[in-house]
């Protein structure tokens, strides 16, 4: 019999997709629900970002680019750090995907071992640790509950880096459920604490970074 690979017995449908699911098929069967599952945008993007598609399709070479992802949008996004003032970067430092999820399992792919332990913030964006189960890694939720504003504080980080030596360590601000963001200086006593563990790699998923309201 045709067998899949062991890691899909690990791979999980995504558990907020079955609410958008469910919310969408009680919605159609007449009920008034409001689905608090995915977060839907309520605009289209402006008009120049359908126009720039439009240009880039009639200039369109039909050939292959590079791997790491277009020159142009490389620039723009080592413009975007710059402005932001994370300067010293350089082409070699990107690479673009096709979307934070990917890219995120990539990584995953790229830094986890079999029974490697990957420590995350709770509440999280529930993938993270569907991506922990298939490539077989142990998550480490470090709780941060109502109480301390959904934040981590640097005392719980790193007693946690120094009891548990994750492998990686993965940060997600502005948050996914909570809506939480840290203040730089916040931000900067995290920092802090992780320059001393050197041999924990930190991933930080900062797909809302502009989104502030
Ligand atoms: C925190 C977080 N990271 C990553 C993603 C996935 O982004 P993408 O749609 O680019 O795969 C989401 C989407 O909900 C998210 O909330």
């Amino acid at each position: 019999m045709l067998q899949l690979a062991g890691r899909m017995s690990r791979a999980k449908p995504s558990a907020i997709m079955a609410v958008a699911d469910k919310a969408k098929k009680l919605k159609a069967s007449g009920r008034d629900i409001i689905s608090f599952s995915i977060g839907v945008p309520n605009f289209l993007p402006g008009e120049h970002v359908y126009q720039a598609a439009r240009d880039a399709l009639s200039r369109d070479s039909g050939q292959y680019g590079s791997n790491r992802g277009a020159d142009a949008l490389l620039d723009a996004f080592l413009k975007h750090m710059q402005d932001l003032g994370l300067t010293g970067y350089t082409r070699a430092n990107l690479s673009t995907g096709i979307g934070a999820k990917h890219i995120l399992y990539n990584l995953a792919e790229a830094l986890l071992d079999e029974g490697d332990t990957i420590a995350f913030p709770t509440p999280y964006w529930t993938t993270y640790a569907d991506i922990a189960d298939i490539v077989n890694a142990r998550s480490l939720e470090l709780p941060c509950p109502a109480s301390q504003d959904y934040k981590l504080t640097p005392a719980q980080l790193d007693a946690a880096l120094a009891a548990h030596k994750p492998k990686v360590f993965l940060f997600n601000n502005p948050s996914n459920p909570t809506g939480m963001v840290y203040t730089k200086e916040e931000i900067s006593a995290l920092a802090d604490v992780l320059v001393k563990y050197p041999e924990t790699w930190i991933i930080t998923d900062d797909i809302y970074n502009r989104m502030l309201f």
